[in-house]
């Protein structure tokens, strides 16, 4: 992609352009396939706020709707949700951090200038330089302890990890969880959440994350090129699993009575004998499900970051126009923590 036009744009510019970058794709495809385009800034329409994109994630759910990559049994919900030969909206980005721009009618929340950070979700079009959001949606204040990039990836992975330790499992003081894939986004968050819980954390990641895991307040850290956690005679109050490898019935001999899982990434036969589970009341009680776009769990996360208890994980920062080498890393499963594009930068 060509990022010679918007490197020569200084920020006055870009603030008083009627049009802006954006990266976007047709079709379900490669990296390869994504285009920087030009687009008409869009004009904040009542009740809504123009923002000002400084940062937002290339996460795990950018690279799937990018590729039309769904888990087994949701494809032809995601495809009738987000687009049947390609995503609706061509422009993807699920998160955003930035200023207020401008301020639709009716607008009393904000005001021009401040700074903010919010979901778009599954509507996407975050990676661009302007996007309009609801004033009363999933939006907040930006703490000024974090900045642009952290703020961005608080969403995709903080809002996950709060609603399910938090609202799903209900994770108490001195419980043992052990939490797999902790390197990704969701993992790295549930990591600092789980201690700020006060739970007692074990992590399952390779050996390259290790260190990093405990540097981020893992009470253990699993090699899993050295050790499988199943056979390692330990038990845990929390099965927690963000790769979509473990099942129930893997996880089950390795949990206290009493003990739950949850299924970050759960395809549609996990879901449903999770709901099976549920009826039943049958042990263990296994977790799935989709974590809602709450503007409390945004502030939520704020404020844990404003008093340093949360510091979203930022491997990599990378241009608009370098949007592609982005998805091919989201791509690969092997990213760590989160990855954010500088659309202004
Ligand atoms: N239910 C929901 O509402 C919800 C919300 C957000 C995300 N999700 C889903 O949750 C999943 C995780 O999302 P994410 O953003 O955290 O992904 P991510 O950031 O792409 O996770 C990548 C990390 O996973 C690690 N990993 C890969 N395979 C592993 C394994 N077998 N064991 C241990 N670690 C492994 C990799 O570490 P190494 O390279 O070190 O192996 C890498 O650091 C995705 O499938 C996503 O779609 C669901």
């Amino acid at each position: 992609m060509q990022d010679a036009a918007i490197r020569h744009r200084t920020d006055a510019q870009v603030a008083q352009s009627t049009t802006m970058f954006a990266v976007a794709t047709g079709t379900f495809g490669p990296p390869s396939a994504l285009q920087l385009v030009n687009m008409a800034v869009p004009r904040p329409l009542p009740g809504e706020v123009l923002v000002r994109i400084r940062a937002s994630t290339v996460s795990a759910a950018d690279s799937r709707i990018r590729g039309g990559r769904f888990p087994r049994g949701l494809g032809l919900f995601a495809r009738l949700m987000i687009g049947w030969n390609g995503p609706r909206n061509p422009v993807l980005g699920w998160d955003f951090a930035g200023e207020v721009a401008a301020i639709g009618p009716s607008v009393t929340r904000f005001r021009p200038g401040d700074p903010v950070f919010g979901i778009a979700g599954a509507k996407g079009g975050c990676h661009t330089q302007f996007r309009c959001v609801p004033a009363d949606g999933p939006i907040s204040l930006k703490p000024d302890a974090l900045d642009w990039a952290q703020a961005a990836a608080i969403p995709f992975g903080g809002c996950t990890a709060l609603f399910y330790l938090r609202d799903k499992l209900g994770l108490k003081r001195g419980e043992r969880i052990l939490i797999i894939g902790a390197s990704g986004a969701v993992g790295s968050a549930a990591v600092q959440l789980a201690k700020h819980f006060g739970a007692h954390v074990t992590t399952v990641t390779s050996g390259r994350n290790t260190a990093l895991m405990r540097e981020m307040g893992a009470d253990e850290a699993i090699d899993r090129n050295w050790a499988d956690w199943r056979e390692l005679d330990l038990t845990w109050d929390v099965i927690f699993d963000t790769t979509g490898t473990v099942t129930a019935r893997m996880a089950k001999p390795c949990l206290t009575n009493g003990g739950k899982i949850a299924l970050v990434a759960a395809d549609l036969p996990a879901m449903l004998s999770a709901m099976l589970s549920g009826m039943f009341a049958r042990e263990p009680r296994i977790a799935t499900g989709v974590a809602p776009e709450r503007r409390a769990d945004l502030e939520f996360l704020a404020e844990m970051a404003a008093k340093g208890g949360f510091a979203p994980l930022v491997s990599g920062v990378y241009r608009l126009a370098d949007a592609a080498a982005a998805h091919e890393l989201a791509d690969s499963g092997r990213k760590v923590g989160n990855i954010v594009l500088l659309p202004n930068g």
